[in-house]
């Protein structure tokens, strides 16, 4: 037996005014940083990317401008974006050695893992990889950037044992992004819808991949560990992957009409989480989903067939939650609800949601690693020790 520690002797966790243990279990409301990045007021159903409305940017910007703006905290100039985007498309190409890995990774994994290790070898293939200077990091993130849809869309394109499409230095991100994938250029509406998703997932102020990518970075490490640390943190459920399992909830409930059944036998019972719902900022509508919610209502109309029954399955349940959940506990649709309709409609697989999340969110990684190290603390907080200290210590041939 040892002994338990009382709070007195774990000053850190005592709060000065009430003397009072406080324990921020999910670090729920822990401000570690001042920033100029991105605002979400989550009372009022707002976020802003370094002052501008997400409405502002997804009526009037390309995902290049957003880019721009969130790495030089200016929208560009005509001449200036065209300069950006071009040195966007030049940086598209992989190395063989990264089209040779893609066939190598076993196709069983999730895409997200392949992105990790696709990742971490463009790291690997890099030699500035270790300049930590802003321009050199400025350089490392347009490299990825540029890069990743090119990988989804290799990777894609390699398990349906299709000839790849190269990159076309003619397209912008989102168009060529699709025409990469699909071999064929997007009508207008589609590159649109995609170019408009990149924007909506571009950055999220201090979220778990986010925080993940800074607290790496903080270390002094490198920027692909950061970026690869951020692509297992979004991978999970409760984040970005909840993209991915927001559709298969949509097919696991089938049709309209089977919604309130499967809502009441796995909701209400307490057996499941509806996926794509409930923030831990946004305590009203996310503004994104509202965007991406009117893309999957147009292409419901413009496409019909599946895309049809997955926004009426969607629309039925989020009625249900939006009088229920959200009445009671503040638990609404999130950007990860609707999207997956958009990104069907576009013809791309459900597997495959997560990546483009990434693909989207890599500038936000990128954004607050150069913020934070611009005036580096290693990041490191405390736990409140709740076991026993001063054990007896016994020799292995004595413990029973
Ligand atoms: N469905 C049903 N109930 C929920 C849900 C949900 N999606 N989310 C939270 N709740 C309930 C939860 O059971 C708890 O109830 P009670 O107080 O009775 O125990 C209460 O709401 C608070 O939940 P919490 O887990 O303490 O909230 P959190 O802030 O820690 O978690 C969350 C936030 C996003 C992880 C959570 O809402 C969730 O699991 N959502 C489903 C997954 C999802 O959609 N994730 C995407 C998040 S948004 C974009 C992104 O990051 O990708």
């Amino acid at each position: 037996m040892g002994r338990k520690l009382s709070p007195e002797e774990q000053p850190w966790c005592i709060d000065k005014t009430t003397g009072k243990v406080v324990i921020n279990k999910g670090v729920e409301n822990v401000c570690i940083d001042k920033s100029t990045i991105c605002f979400i007021d989550g009372f009022h159903s707002k976020l802003y990317y370094r002052g501008y409305s997400i409405e502002d940017l997804a009526a009037h910007s390309t995902y290049e401008e957003v880019v721009y703006l969130l790495l030089y905290d200016k929208l560009p100039t005509r001449r200036e974006l065209t300069d950006f985007s071009g040195w966007m498309r030049e940086e598209r190409d992989i190395p063989r050695e990264v089209v040779d890995l893609l066939c190598k990774i076993p196709r069983d994994v999730e895409p997200m893992e392949m992105l990790r290790t696709a990742v971490s070898f463009l790291g690997n293939l890099d030699p500035g990889r270790y300049d930590m200077s802003r321009e050199g990091m400025v350089r490392k993130t347009i490299r990825l950037i540029a890069k990743i849809p090119t990988l989804i869309a290799y990777w894609h394109r390699i398990g349906l044992n299709r000839e790849l499409v190269c990159p076309d230095p003619r397209l912008g991100h989102a168009e060529n992004f699709l025409y990469m994938m699909h071999g064929e250029r997007p009508d207008g509406f589609s590159a649109r819808a995609m170019d408009v998703s990149f924007i909506l997932y571009a950055e999220h102020e201090m979220n778990a991949s986010a925080f993940t990518a800074v607290v790496i970075a903080s270390t002094l490490s490198d920027y692909y560990s950061a970026i690869v640390g951020a692509i297992g943190a979004l991978r999970g459920p409760l984040h970005g992957y909840a993209n991915v399992e927001a559709m298969r909830q949509f097919d696991e409930i089938g049709s309209p009409e089977n919604v309130e059944k499967w809502y009441k036998e796995n909701i209400l019972t307490g057996k499941k989480r509806v996926m794509g719902a409930g923030h831990r900022v946004y305590k009203t509508y996310d503004p994104r989903a509202k965007i991406f919610r009117e893309y999957a209502k147009q292409f419901a109309e413009r496409r019909g067939g599946k895309a049809k029954t997955y926004y009426e399955i969607a629309n039925k349940l989020e009625e249900l939650v939006m009088t229920q959940l959200c009445e009671t506990k503040n638990i609404c649709t999130n950007v990860d609800y609707w999207s997956g309709i958009v990104y069907y409609s576009l013809g791309i697989p459900v597997d495959l949601y997560c990546t483009l999340f990434a693909a989207a969110r890599t500038i936000g990684w990128s954004a607050h690693i150069l913020e934070y190290i611009a005036e580096n603390r290693i990041i490191r907080p405390r736990l409140y020790y709740d076991g026993e200290v001063d054990k007896e210590y016994i020799p292995i041939d004595k413990r029973t």
